[in-house]
């Protein structure tokens, strides 16, 4: 049985002010009138093949989370509290253990709940080829073609095909997040993917790779599991034990190492709307390249974002730019430079 797994956490920090500690991204509705968390809630609901999700999220979000789920009438198979962020290894290691105490042989789709995917049958189909090899023990991430250099992703370097796979490649080499200069070898020597960042394994193939990698996060997610304790669909992570798990993200921790990866390409309309680029990219534009949203005025604008929650932007005669107003706070900024909006973020944390 496959039972989705939706990493509900991180800041969504590049998409400040919009995205904040209390109301990050995947809990706001940013692409259609449902948000991220709903989104990717509704996506995977309803394929005969898959159980109820399994959320795992802040304590801090539980109540949002929670109800974002009873508006669309989803109900998860459980909703996991984090007291704190410890990136995305400890976060699937305590949805691991969760699932391995009710059924051993459980396999997880993980997904993040910030992502955007055009075509869901597309998905669906890459699901049911990576569910074969699954089932022989490998760990299996979603290849995105690149679109260009972008030095926020994993890349994948495929090897031989799988036998009998249908398209689906060993992996030769998992490299996380490398530099530009790698990132434009990589585009050059060709065969490489995009990691979208979601997976398919069974959950306890990911925890003997962690057991070998990774011994502090498995011992510590799976006391995490055992010591906390359920209150309604909640299940609150035993807080000393989580906060023991070293921080690390699961393509660090597992999927740079295993030997066991194998990439299922994906040609499926992903985005992981990271940045207000990317969130430009995927949103609907008028004849002129415009995306707006609330009270606003534009005048020989193109190609820009330009969003007010609270009061009237007028924005006149300029290109290229995002322009986002919310009730504290303001930014304005480049379509080439929103990679840079992480950093106004780091620097008004430093100066609270
Ligand atoms: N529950 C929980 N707890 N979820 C988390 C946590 C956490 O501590 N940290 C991150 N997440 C969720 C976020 O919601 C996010 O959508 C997803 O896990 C991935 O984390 P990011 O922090 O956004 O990772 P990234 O974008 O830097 O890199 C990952 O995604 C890329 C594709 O979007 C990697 O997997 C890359 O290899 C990949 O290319
Ligand atoms: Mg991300």
């Amino acid at each position: 049985k496959i039972y989705p797994v939706i990493l509900s956490g991180g800041a969504g920090t590049r998409l400040w002010p919009l995205s904040r500690a209390v109301l990050p991204k995947q809990l706001l509705p940013l692409v259609s009138d449902k948000t991220m968390l709903q989104e990717t809630a509704l996506r995977v609901a309803d394929w005969p093949e898959l159980m109820a999700p399994v959320v795992v999220c802040g304590n801090e979000h539980r109540f949002l989370v929670a109800e974002q789920m009873r508006e669309i009438g989803v109900a998860p198979l459980g909703i996991l509290l984090e007291p704190s962020g410890r990136n995305t290894a400890p976060a699937v290691a305590a949805a691991a253990h969760f699932l391995m105490r009710m059924d051993p042989q459980a396999v997880m789709l993980v997904l993040p709940a910030d992502h955007v995917i055009e075509n869901r049958d597309a998905f669906a189909a890459a699901v049911a080829r990576a569910a074969a090899m699954v089932e022989e023990g490998a760990l299996a991430t979603f290849g995105i073609v690149p679109q260009g250099p972008e030095t926020g992703y994993g890349y994948i370097h495929r090897a031989g095909a799988v036998d009998g796979s249908d398209g689906c490649y060993q992996v030769d080499r998992f490299v996380e997040k490398p530099n530009r200069a790698t990132a434009l070898e990589f585009l050059r020597d060709g065969g490489y993917y995009w990691n979208s960042g979601m997976f398919l394994f069974k959950a306890e193939r990911y925890l003997a790779e962690l057991t070998v990698f990774c011994p502090e996060i498995a011992a510590a997610s799976e006391a995490s599991v055992r010591l906390g304790y359920s209150d309604l669909d909640f299940c609150r992570l035993h807080e000393d034990s989580f906060n023991a798990c070293p921080s690390d993200s699961i393509d660090y921790a597992v999927m740079e190492r295993t030997e066991h990866a194998v990439v299922v390409p994906a040609d499926i309309g992903w985005s992981d709307v990271g940045s207000w680029s990317a969130l430009w990219d995927v949103q609907k534009h008028d004849a002129e390249g415009n995306s707006q949203r609330g009270d606003v005025y534009l005048d020989g604008v193109s190609n820009s974002l330009v969003r007010a929650e609270s009061r009237i932007v007028a924005v006149v005669g300029v290109q290229d730019l995002i322009v986002v107003e919310t009730p504290d706070a303001v930014l304005v900024v480049h379509k080439d430079h929103v990679q840079r909006v992480k950093q106004v973020v780091d620097h008004l944390k430093l100066n609270e």
